[in-house]
């Protein structure tokens, strides 16, 4: 379920502040949404100035943007480590704990991420809470989404599964997997969560990033504020 829409500018912002930071040489993760899209267009421009970087996307549409914008990538399955990861997310708290998912491509959003030496978030304020409470993305196989749901309601959530938006069908993961959006009101204890909602069996993975950002970097009117 995606975030209500913060300003273009304040995305952008941020993208270009973030992709600033790639170094000459580095692996780059390449996150997901509009926000992390502007660090993949920003990251083009720098590859035509003479920048030497390899990306690794975390979806379907950042591997088609890089294309697009001639980013060079490399395949996930072929690097132990990443330098940089730049994503961005759908609520990141005063802890720096996040809610990710909003466009589905958490699984490997968190491989990626968590790959990284450095996990750099882009967002915008719209993005900020003191106590994540949006729902949780969980990314289920599609023949577990009912023990999954009885399972979610047993920690005290509401799984919704996510449609399409012309409500046609299911949306379906980059994996060929199905989404719950799992609200459980104000997550007090994310990492508890996290744990809880990771062994349950049929779970992908779930859209809580906790213990994993390693700076935030957030969009405003007059200039980046960096969180870390
Ligand atoms: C995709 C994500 C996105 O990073 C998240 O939804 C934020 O997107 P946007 O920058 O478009 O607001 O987690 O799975």
């Amino acid at each position: 379920m995606k975030a209500p829409g913060g300003s273009d500018a304040a995305k952008r912002r941020a993208g270009e502040h973030a992709a600033d930071t790639v170094s000459d040489g580095d692996v780059v993760g390449l996150g997901t949404g509009s926000t992390a899209a502007h660090a993949i267009r920003a990251l083009g421009r720098a590859v035509d100035a003479g920048l030497d970087v390899r990306g690794v996307a975390t979806s379907y549409a950042a591997r088609d943007l890089a294309r697009e914008v001639g980013v060079p990538l490399t395949d996930l399955a072929a690097v132990e480590r990443i330098d940089v990861a730049i994503d961005g997310a759908d609520q990141v708290s005063d802890d720096l704990a996040l809610i990710k998912g909003g466009g589905a491509a958490h699984a490997r959003e968190k491989v990626v991420d968590a790959a990284a030496d450095r996990f750099v978030v882009v967002a915008d304020p719209s993005k900020e809470t003191a106590t994540l409470d949006r729902p949780v993305p969980v990314e289920v196989l599609p023949d577990a989404r009912a023990t999954v749901r009885r399972a979610v309601r047993d920690h005290g959530g509401t799984p919704t599964l996510r449609t399409a938006e012309r409500k046609d069908g299911p949306v379906v993961t980059d994996n060929g997997n199905l989404v719950l959006d799992c609200a459980f009101g104000p997550i007090t204890a994310p990492e508890s969560l996290a744990t809880d909602l990771a062994t349950v069996p049929g779970v992908v993975a779930h859209g809580l990033f906790v213990g994993l950002a390693d700076a935030v970097h957030v969009g405003h009117a007059d200039g980046v504020r960096v969180r870390t």
